[in-house]
């Protein structure tokens, strides 16, 4: 786009989908008679995928990038301004609180531009971008899970998701306490997404 002359782009808009089918009549939603066709989906559920679309357009391109699908927030933007984008749109929350939500945007933001000893938005753009390596550069080799005894339950999500899922490296104590072997842990990061307490997490070794 930027060799052919484009002054500036929008990543990424809403994603083509399909929002449902009647599982009675066989007719997608929403129906219209006894057809429908592909919707653009919108909103908080694109927001991972707008943030890596932008994240890459601004990792090959210099000319500015505006970013929208799934912004929500004064926080979805500033996450999008430090992959890249210089500017955001706002359009399915508008669409549900109206023109009086900007006022909350441009407050959340401004808080944290001075939280942050930011002098303009713009000192926001790309901060993330050289922190986003390649997969295989990840430390993952080098980095277990850790459970924190004093706060787990005992409700076992930890345990089945890493037997199921994962690499069988959780196991149990009698008082349903789990431990994690070291020697089967890869630190793939399943436990610490699924614990419901949040007292599990990677830690690197030596
Ligand atoms: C009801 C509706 C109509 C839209 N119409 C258009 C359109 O005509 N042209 C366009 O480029 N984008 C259109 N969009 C996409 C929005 O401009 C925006 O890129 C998209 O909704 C993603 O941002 P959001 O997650 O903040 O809603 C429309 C979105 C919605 C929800």
């Amino acid at each position: 786009m930027q060799r052919s002359g484009a002054d500036a782009l929008t990543a990424a808009n809403s994603l083509q989908a399909l929002m449902g089918i009647d599982i009675h009549s066989f007719v997608p939603e929403p129906p219209l008679g006894s057809r429908s066709t592909y919707s653009g989906l919108t909103g908080p559920a694109i927001k991972p995928l707008t943030l890596r679309t932008i994240a890459e357009i601004c990792r090959s391109v210099s000319i500015p990038v505006l970013g929208t699908g799934g912004a929500s927030s004064w926080h979805d933007a500033v996450e999008f301004m430090s992959v890249g984008a210089r500017c955001v749109q706002f359009c399915t929350l508008v669409m549900h609180h109206g023109f009086r939500v900007i006022d909350d945007l441009r407050s959340g933001m401004s808080q944290y531009l001075d939280e942050m000893g930011f002098s303009s938005p713009l000192d926001i753009v790309g901060k993330a971008l050289p922190h986003i390596a390649v997969h295989d550069d990840l430390p993952r080799r080098h980095v277990r899970s850790v459970i924190d005894e004093s706060r787990c339950i005992g409700c076992e999500v930890c345990y089945v998701a890493c037997r199921d899922g994962g690499h069988g490296a959780i196991d149990r104590r009698e008082n349903r306490i789990p431990f994690v072997n070291p020697e089967r842990c890869v630190g793939c990061g399943l436990c610490p997404l699924v614990c419901p307490e949040g007292c599990i997490a990677l830690s690197e070794i030596s």
